[in-house]
């Protein structure tokens, strides 16, 4: 199937002093995308960037993504304005397998409310129980927060004073019992929501992020380590572009 397509930018809103939200014109990746995966886009410098899909609206054949400005490649991804035509690889990688469970935790932190909002959506419609915990450093980091999601804020500057593990330890017996947890975030952040969800008895998905540079398993820049004990071995390289990005927390090398 073809993944690459050149596509028209529908809306760019500036939701933050460092953070754009962009609309993108795409019938075949509104259509197919699933929660967890990502597109690959171009900018004005060498490689294409990933980012989370954010959301889809099939209706309108557009998918939506959150973009950070860390370096020049967001920062020139954040300049780009409607009307402006973009190359785009996707959907890319394996997504969360949402028919896993009837209940799930997702928690985000930082640039995951993204993913997790697509995530969030398709739970909603489909109308499977589940909440939504939020992680960010402060308020005026606060991104796609609904009221009835758990807040966190490292500085206590808005919701519960701590971190995503913090809010999860706010979450009732019926909220947590036999519930899939779904994360995306930064690594130590990933690392101990796994270890809440293990000592909880859940299953935890975690989607790794890792710098990429092709997207599509050629250029082995993404490799992350998996246990691979059951083929005699201490671990296995794996990709997380194709093979990911998400994975069982349990099965990381961290
Ligand atoms: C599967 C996936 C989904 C992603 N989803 C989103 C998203 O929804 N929204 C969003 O804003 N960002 C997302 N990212 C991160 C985003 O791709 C990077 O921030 C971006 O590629 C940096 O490009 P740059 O040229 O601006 O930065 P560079 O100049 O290349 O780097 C600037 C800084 O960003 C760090 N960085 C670069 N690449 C990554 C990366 N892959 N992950 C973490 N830090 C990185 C560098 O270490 C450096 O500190 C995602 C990354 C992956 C792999
Ligand atoms: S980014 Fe090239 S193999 Fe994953």
């Amino acid at each position: 199937m073809k993944k690459e397509y050149s596509c028209k930018i529908e809306q760019v809103q500036h939701i933050h002093e460092d953070t754009v939200y962009i609309t993108i014109g795409c019938q075949q990746i509104a259509d197919n995308a699933v929660p967890g995966q990502f597109v690959n886009m171009s900018c004005s410098y060498f490689l294409k960037r990933p980012f989370g899909i954010a959301s889809v609206n099939k209706d309108k054949g557009t998918f939506d993504i959150g973009v950070k400005i860390v370096g020049k490649g967001t920062a020139d991804i954040a300049s780009f304005s409607a009307g402006q035509t973009v190359n785009v690889l996707g959907p890319l990688g394996n997504g969360f397998d949402l028919s896993s469970s009837d209940k799930f935790i997702l928690v985000a932190g930082g640039t995951g409310v993204f993913p997790i909002n697509f995530a969030h959506e398709i739970l909603a419609q489909r109308g499977v129980r589940h909440v939504v915990v939020e992680g960010f450093r402060n308020k005026e980091q606060i991104t796609m927060c609904s009221p009835e999601y758990v807040l966190t804020t490292d500085d206590g500057s808005a919701g519960i004073h701590g971190n995503c593990c913090t809010g999860l330890d706010t979450l009732i017996e019926s909220e947590i019992e036999g519930a899939t947890v779904l994360c995306v975030g930064p690594l130590p952040m990933m690392k101990a929501v796994g270890a809440w969800a293990t000592g909880n008895g859940l299953k935890c998905y975690v989607s790794m992020e890792q710098r990429m540079a092709c997207g599509i398993g050629i250029c082995l820049v993404c490799v992350c380590k998996v246990k691979a004990e059951e083929q005699g071995q201490e671990f296995n390289h794996v990709r997380c572009c194709k093979d990911g990005p998400v994975f069982p927390y349990e099965e990381v090398v961290w």
